[in-house]
């Protein structure tokens, strides 16, 4: 009985030993991964007062140098706004920072709208050439000029059928296009008719030059492009009038409405809407519409676009 006893005791203080010895192995491991842990840039954005989706969306949509900078400045939730817009672009994040600095009253769809369209610059700074491999859906604005010879291959003489004036030529696709939209339009009772189309450089100039003389740069850069600049010169771009009705006049009638409901159908998108002067650079244009084809122009017209910030999202970005 007493031997018993005697070996008992060493049992008990041999488990009772391991136990404490493997708590306080837990609370080691514990205390250095608590402690590594509040390294981490998730602790310190949640101490920021980022809240635990936001700092995983911060994680997907931005870099390490970005959450590093939020750490410095109070929380703010227009920077989750601008990151969870649907046009943001993660490469740009730079840029949109730097125009919300500048524009603190600014949207976070102000700060990602005006960014992609490259409406954060001034315009005619930062010049790119066009990226003619894009083909019908080359850019050519106030940042994307065109060379001075440019001229597309396959532009064809439009019928006078269609237009007034002569010599009046597209690209075929575009062509193409309109007379199917010309038909379908036509069926409805309404006439459209094409003002002008392809521009060369050399006739860019005369039009741009003629309103300089006329009156002054800032009012003719809100309504002409600069040579190069024009999209009348991809062959893809067309003023669109109907009888009896010259420039503005245009957005009154029965045909401006029809194009608004229809264009995009057949590859035709209004490029110059109003109230967005402020990311195309120009004033409204009822008049102008610009081939891109039926999948883009789908896009554009039913997200309320413009063909900057299209651009911008799927075709630069991609
Ligand atoms: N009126 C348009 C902007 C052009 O000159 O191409
Ligand atoms: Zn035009």
């Amino acid at each position: 009985m007493k031997g018993r006893k005697l070996k008992k005791k060493p049992v008990i203080v041999l488990v009772c030993s391991i136990i404490l010895l493997i708590v306080l192995i837990i609370f080691i491991v514990k205390t250095v991964n608590e402690l590594n842990y509040r390294k981490t840039i998730e602790y310190k954005l949640l101490q920021q007062g980022y809240n635990k989706e936001e700092v995983s969306l911060l994680q997907k949509k931005t870099d390490e140098d970005f959450m590093n900078s939020l750490l410095e400045e109070e929380y703010d939730r227009v920077y989750i706004d601008i990151i969870t817009e649907g046009y943001y672009i993660k490469n740009k994040l730079k840029d949109y920072v730097k125009y919300y600095n500048d524009h603190l009253n600014a949207s976070s769809t102000e700060v990602v709208t005006m960014v992609n369209a490259g409406a954060n610059e001034e315009w005619y700074s930062h010049i790119k050439d066009t990226d003619l491999s894009k083909d019908i859906l080359m850019i050519n604005n106030k940042f994307y000029k065109l060379p001075s010879d440019y001229e597309p291959e396959d532009l064809v003489d439009v019928k006078n059928w269609y237009a007034y004036g002569t010599n009046v030529k597209l690209r075929d696709e575009a062509y193409n296009a309109f007379i199917d939209m010309f038909n379908a339009a036509k069926e409805e009772g309404i006439t459209l008719i094409i003002n002008s189309a392809y521009r060369s450089y050399k006739e860019q100039e005369e039009v741009y030059n003629q309103y300089l003389k006329n009156h002054g740069q800032a009012y003719t850069d809100g309504v002409a492009a600069r040579p190069g600049h024009s999209e009348h010169q991809t062959g893809l771009s067309v003023d669109i009038t109907t009888y009896g009705v010259t420039g503005s006049q245009f957005e009154s009638t029965d045909a401006f409405s029809w194009l608004q409901n229809n264009a995009h159908n057949f590859g035709f998108i209004l490029r110059y809407p109003n109230e967005k002067e402020n990311i195309t650079g120009y004033t409204y244009e009822s008049w102008h519409y610009r081939y891109v084809g039926v999948d883009a122009a789908t896009i554009i017209h039913d997200s309320n676009i413009t063909f900057d910030e299209y651009y911008a999202y799927y075709i630069e970005n991609n």
